[in-house]
């Protein structure tokens, strides 16, 4: 393996994933988001490799195929970026990404937990536990090893927060970054964690030069954990952690959504089509559209409810307005997730069941993926609802005031990152309160043309104002 790279990229998720064909062929997919538009961009012109894991057979199949895993090397088009991809044991990277990543971390940090039962920290906590410390050995061994002395490395998400600290123990010569992309969870939370467990992970991340945050208040959160659970010397003026004997810098870099993109993307035939499609089905009514995975921190069900209250106690919209929720799958070898989708469609049969007549069909919801028909939805929005629990940013709320055609209201919860940057425009919620958030779509079905207007033009400069790109770029500065 050579070890030129001067710019390294890691994360679970990687730009390509792979798809068996029935030929016994496998072909390759470019993945969407921010992360991949930001890189691609930006990371061409510096060569940066990134390592990502393999996540399904066909992505083992073909790393293992790869020349060291380097799928840019076996052929495969994907898009001009060098892509190591790392052929973990399929039991370890099930333990580390489901138990560890998404049911423990990811529940830790968007407070997800119904704490008179659960979690459990038991014998076969601290198996899954093992897994991800050689999930991660497995990141820094690949980045070590194709690292050129004095690189920059950033680290991405709450799958790797071992991962700095154990390439810093392998390469002190490089320049390492993390970054966060979830919420961070307060001290009284993060607590819930096995002491050791605590501070491993706030020690992984301190391994490296540079902890990104999408907000002021995730980076405080974090600041505050290091504080009181490991004793370090926080300061919050300066935003530097130090703590055994070494220095961390802390940095805020939002996320914008990625406006070109976007534009481009929503006025192709494919989701021009499916517009057309939608528009049939609402008529000229009023459309509240929703479009997210189908997250538990994502509020679905309670907003729902709240749809459903809105028709029962203000009549006046009655036939007038149609609420477009889609939620795509997500996380579905978890029975939480699987659970949640069940209550979503069951409680969108039930609105449907009491409102429902032949002419109006007051909700259309879809569970299954179509990013064109999301697209279309965004274009048709006149109330954008994005209501969850916890959100690290959320760029749905940035996406939409971008692509809405009339110009969107924006029902907003509080506990979403994006509230930062766009809060001062929005119609505010808290997402636990049912009442209130039937009010705040009361209030933005009712809101006049000019001032929807006015106030979408603002949320969408907000919104765009850090590309994807910049912030990519954001996290190299950070690492001088
Ligand atoms: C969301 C979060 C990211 C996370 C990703 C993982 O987008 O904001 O922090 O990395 O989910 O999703 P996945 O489908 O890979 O589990």
């Amino acid at each position: 393996m050579s070890a030129q790279a001067r710019v390294l990229v890691a994360s679970n998720r990687g730009p390509v994933s792979f798809h068996a064909e029935d030929d016994g062929s496998l072909s390759v997919r470019r993945g969407g988001g921010g992360l991949v538009s930001g890189l691609s961009a930006a990371g061409q012109g510096t060569g940066a490799v990134w390592v990502c894991a393999a996540l399904s057979e066909a992505d083992r199949t073909a790393a293992r195929e790869a020349p060291a895993g380097r799928i840019d090397r076996a052929g495969y088009d994907t898009g001009g970026l060098a892509v190591h991809m790392l052929d973990i044991d399929p039991g370890t990277f099930a333990r580390a990404y489901n138990a560890i990543a998404n049911s423990t971390l990811w529940f830790i940090h968007h407070l997800l937990y119904d704490t008179a039962t659960k979690p459990v920290f038991d014998g076969r906590f601290r198996k899954e536990w093992a897994s991800y410390e050689a999930y991660n050995a497995a990141f820094a061994e690949a980045l070590a090893a194709e690292a050129s002395e004095g690189a920059q490395v950033v680290v991405q998400d709450y799958h790797l927060t071992l991962t700095p600290r154990m390439l810093r123990s392998l390469r002190p010569d490089l320049r390492i970054g993390h970054f966060s992309h979830t919420p961070w969870a307060p001290p009284d939370y993060f607590r819930l964690l096995p002491d050791d467990i605590a501070r491993a992970v706030l020690e992984g991340i301190l391994g490296a030069d540079h902890a990104g945050f999408l907000t002021r208040r995730w980076a405080g959160a974090f600041l505050d954990c290091c504080e009181e659970l490991l004793g370090a010397d926080v300061d919050r003026a300066a935003m530097t952690v130090a703590h055994a004997g070494r220095v961390t810098e802390i940095g805020v870099h939002g996320l914008g959504a990625d406006a070109e993109f976007l534009r481009d993307r929503a006025s192709r035939p494919d989701v021009e089509a499916r517009l057309a499609a939608l528009r049939e089905a609402v008529g000229d009514r009023k459309v509240i559209v929703r479009v997210d995975r189908t997250e538990l921190s994502k509020n679905i069900v309670r907003g729902l409810l709240a749809y459903r209250d809105l028709l029962r106690t203000r009549p006046e919209w009655l036939g007038r307005v149609v609420h477009v929720a889609f939620a795509y799958p997500s996380r579905h070898d978890l029975p939480e997730y699987r659970e949640y989708t069940a209550a979503v469609q069951r409680i969108a049969k039930e609105i449907d069941d009491e409102f429902g007549d032949g002419t109006w069909q007051p909700l259309i919801l879809h569970v299954n993926d179509d990013f064109p028909r999301s697209l279309a939805a965004y274009r048709l929005a006149d109330v954008a609802l994005v209501n969850p629990i916890r959100d690290g940013m959320n760029l749905v709320a940035k996406e939409i005031p971008v692509v809405s055609e009339r110009g969107c209201a924006l029902v907003l919860s509080r506990e979403a990152g994006a509230f930062e940057e766009l809060g001062a425009d929005a119609v505010v919620v808290n997402p636990f309160d049912v009442t209130a958030t039937t009010e705040a779509l009361h209030t933005a079905l009712s809101m006049d043309d000019a001032e929807r207007g006015e106030r979408t033009k603002r949320l969408a400069a907000a919104a765009t104002a850090l590309s994807p790109q910049q912030w990519f770029l954001d996290q190299l500065d950070a690492l001088g």
